[in-house]
């Protein structure tokens, strides 16, 4: 479902990303951690085309991200109608829920498939109405942004993005700027989006859900792939010492417990 290539990026004399590749099968989730300016944002950034990338290739569902690719390595910027059809199929949800102010939950969620997808307002309010249901915020439909807290934020901000019925899903570290205790519903949400088969790309620091729902995880480092595999099992036994260092930060912070790599959740 979602191929990269080789993916390079710098910004001026900066290379941010340095040959980054990796695949992902339909209805798998991918979890991507690493150590601050280690290149996950620009990564994911990349993906849906909220950045440029330098070199290399990004494909998702079969077509190209952002440019055409021709014979002998060049390429050809899309036009900004193709890019747009792309970005429509790809979900992302960042840190801060960026959600309108000045609208209503149901209008936060139905303005994008009403003007993007030509829904009829009934259509869309059923779907909202639908996805409320899901992330629990059924109560909230008619309520504005300032009225939530910061998971019900986030919830909504995830069930705007399913709205437009992506095929992937991008979340950018979406539980990092919440109380603790708002943490767990957000991630609540992923695991269940997760089971449903929803394509997932995550960059998060909470390692025991990157353990426990990632079917693969990368660890990037100064915008290389370090190390990947199995989350239970590189997370468990890391080979490198520059993983080993990150999983003991998170230790040293009382994030993870265990002797050695992280020990069960449950535990
Ligand atoms: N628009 C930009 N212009 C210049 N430099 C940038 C820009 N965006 C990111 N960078 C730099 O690129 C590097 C990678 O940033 P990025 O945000 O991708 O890291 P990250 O792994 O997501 O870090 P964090 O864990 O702190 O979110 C950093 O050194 C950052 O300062
Ligand atoms: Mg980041």
């Amino acid at each position: 479902m979602i191929e990269v290539k080789n993916l390079e990026k710098s910004f001026g004399t900066l290379k941010v990303l340095n040959g980054v590749s990796f695949e992902l099968d339909r209805g798998q989730v991918l979890t991507i951690v690493g150590p601050s300016g280690s290149g996950k944002s620009t990564m994911l950034r990349c993906v849906n085309f909220l950045e440029e990338y330098d070199s290399g290739e990004i494909w998702i569902d079969g077509e190209a991200v952002g440019y055409t690719f021709g014979e002998n390595g060049t390429r050809k910027r899309q036009s900004e109608r193709q890019i747009a059809r792309m970005r429509a199929d790809v979900g992302i949800v960042f840190q801060s829920f960026n959600l309108f102010p000045h609208r209503s939950v149901l209008d936060n969620i139905i303005m994008a498939p009403v003007n993007v997808r030509n829904l009829s307002k009934n259509e869309a309010r059923d779907l909202a109405a639908e996805l409320l249901e899901k992330v629990g915020l059924s109560d909230k439909i008619n309520e504005y942004p300032s009225k939530l807290s910061g998971g019900q934020q986030q919830r909504v901000a995830i069930a705007r993005a399913l709205a437009m019925k992506p095929k992937v899903m991008l979340f950018d570290e979406v539980t990092s700027a919440l109380d603790p205790e708002l943490v767990g519903e957000v991630l609540e949400v992923m695991r269940q989006l997760a089971e449903e088969g929803m394509t997932m790309l995550i960059v998060s620091h909470e390692m025991h859900f990157a353990r426990d729902v990632g079917d693969w995880l990368l660890f990037l480092d100064e915008g290389r792939i370090v190390e990947e595999g199995r989350p239970a099992e590189i997370l468990t036994n890391p080979e490198t010492e520059r993983l080993q260092a990150f999983i003991r930060r998170f230790k040293q912070a009382g994030l993870l417990s265990g002797s050695d790599g992280i020990q069960a959740a449950s535990t």
